[in-house]
Parts: structure tokens; sequence; C-alpha cells
């Protein structure tokens, strides 16, 4: 099963991909991720990458493309994989499709900006595997601790409101024409293309990916 998911930043799509990698069995791979755990390293990509990231611009897609061709080659992406976060460029999808790598679902989901405005303002991570919490809609079971390690919970330096609305700008021109890309890809039989409405609540969203996906 190889997953894509699409949506507009803080539409829910680490929270849900926590959830289907679990359910599922398929590992996780956000770009977001390897290049925050980049930043952290300190390498040469982590450095070049934080100053694209922190001004809510996307990285280029040479260095993307490279980070997920080397990543799906892994053992552990044989049987499928959810790509969180990829691709957010048409050249980004073409890459994949000219590598011959197939997308079996493609889950847009659906939330309008000003919803997404205000859910990043509440929005807590734990750095170290990626969960994501909300301080309303989805809050850790102790504050400020992630439910599994412990570990402090953390705020994204990309989720400053005027950040936020950077990265949505970003998206609409960039990533939205994804859909209809995606759209002509689920016509021509090439892969399933589905929206989901994601201003239900984060259980809702789960119980409608797994009627989708199963
Ligand atoms: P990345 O880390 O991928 O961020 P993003 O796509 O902007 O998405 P987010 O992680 O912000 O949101 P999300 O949809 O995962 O929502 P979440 O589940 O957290 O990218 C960061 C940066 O890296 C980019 O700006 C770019 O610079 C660079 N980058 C990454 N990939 C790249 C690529 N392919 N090409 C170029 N550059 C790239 O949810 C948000 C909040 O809402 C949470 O608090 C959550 O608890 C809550 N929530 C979730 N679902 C619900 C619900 N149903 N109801 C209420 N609250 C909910």
């Amino acid at each position: 099963m190889r997953i894509v998911l699409l949506g507009a930043p803080g539409a829910g799509k680490g929270t849900q991909a926590q959830f289907i990698m679990e359910k599922f069995g398929i590992p996780q791979i956000s770009t977001g991720d390897m290049l925050r755990a980049a930043i952290k390293a300190g390498t040469p990509l982590g450095l070049k990458a934080k100053e694209v990231m922190d001004q809510g611009q996307l990285v280029s897609d040479d260095i993307i493309i490279g980070l997920v061709k080397e990543r799906i080659s892994q053992d552990d992406c044989a049987k499928g994989f959810l790509l969180d976060g990829f691709p957010r460029t048409i050249p980004q999808a073409d890459a994949m499709k000219d590598a011959g790598v197939p997308v079996d679902y493609v889950l847009e989901f659906a939330v309008p900006d000003e919803e997404i405005v205000k859910r990043m303002s509440g929005r807590r991570v734990h750095p170290g595997s990626g969960r994501v919490y909300h301080l309303v809609y989805n809050p850790p079971k102790v504050e400020g601790k992630d439910d599994v390690t412990g570990e402090e919970l953390v705020i994204r330096a990309d989720d400053e409101e005027s950040t936020v609305r950077k990265r949505l700008a970003v998206y609409h021109e960039q990533t939205a024409p994804l859909i209809d890309y995606y759209k002509q890809e689920a016509e021509a039989g090439r892969t399933r293309h589905y929206k989901v409405d994601g201003t239900q609540s984060v259980e809702q969203v789960s119980r409608e990916l797994t009627d989708i996906l199963s």
C-alpha cells in the first residue's frame, strides 16, 4: 500500500499518519520530520533547510526528491509506505512517476485556512517521534508530555501565525495544483483519489480513512 497524504499545513496529515502507520503497519515518511532531524543534527542540509523553513517556503525539489528516493529504497518500505508532506509540487510528483513508483491511494484533507490558523496555535509536537498533539482537540494524557516517552513537547518554530499564513499561501500556489494532478491520475486508473472532510474530529477522520483503506 503506497499512500500519499495531501493537504494544507495543519490539515491533520501528521496526526492521521501516526494512526495509519499503527493500524496498517506501514512506515510514515514525513519530509518535514526528516528535514527537522537534519536541522537538529546540524548537517549542511539542515542548515540550508532551516533558513527556508523558517520563512515558510519550500525546500528545493532536488534535495527533497533525493531524500525521498533514498528513504523509499530501504527494506522497511518494501510492503508500502505513507508519504506525509511529499509530493508538494508537480515536479516532485513527476519525479516519483518517472522513477516508476506508483501511488495506490491519494488521501486529500480539506480544511479551510482560518480553521488551520486556529489549530496551529494549539499544536504541540514530540520531536523524537513526530507525534502531534493539540492543547484542546487532541491533548496529551499528561500536560506538556509525550504519551509514550513522557518527554517534553515543544512548539514548532514555523507555527507562528505570520509563518503559518505564508505556508498557506505557498500551499495554494504550489501544492494545491496536485489535487487536479491526482484527480487526472485517478481518472486514468493509475491511482485512487479520496477527499476527506478534515474538519471532523480526529476520531471521525480516522474512521473514514479506515473505511477507505480497508
Ligand atoms: P511539514 O512538517 O510537512 O509541515 P506541513 O505540511 O506544513 O504540515 P504540518 O506538519 O504543519 O501539518 P499536518 O497536516 O501534519 O497537521 P497536524 O497533524 O500536525 O513541512 C514543514 C516545512 O518543511 C515546509 O514548510 C517546507 O519548508 C519543508 N518541506 C517539507 N516537505 C517538503 C517538500 N516535500 N518539499 C519542499 N519542502 C518541504 O495537525 C495540526 C494541528 O491540528 C495539531 O495540533 C493536531 O493535533 C490538530 N488536529 C489534527 N487533526 C485535527 C482534527 N481533525 N480536529 C482538530 N484538530 C486536529
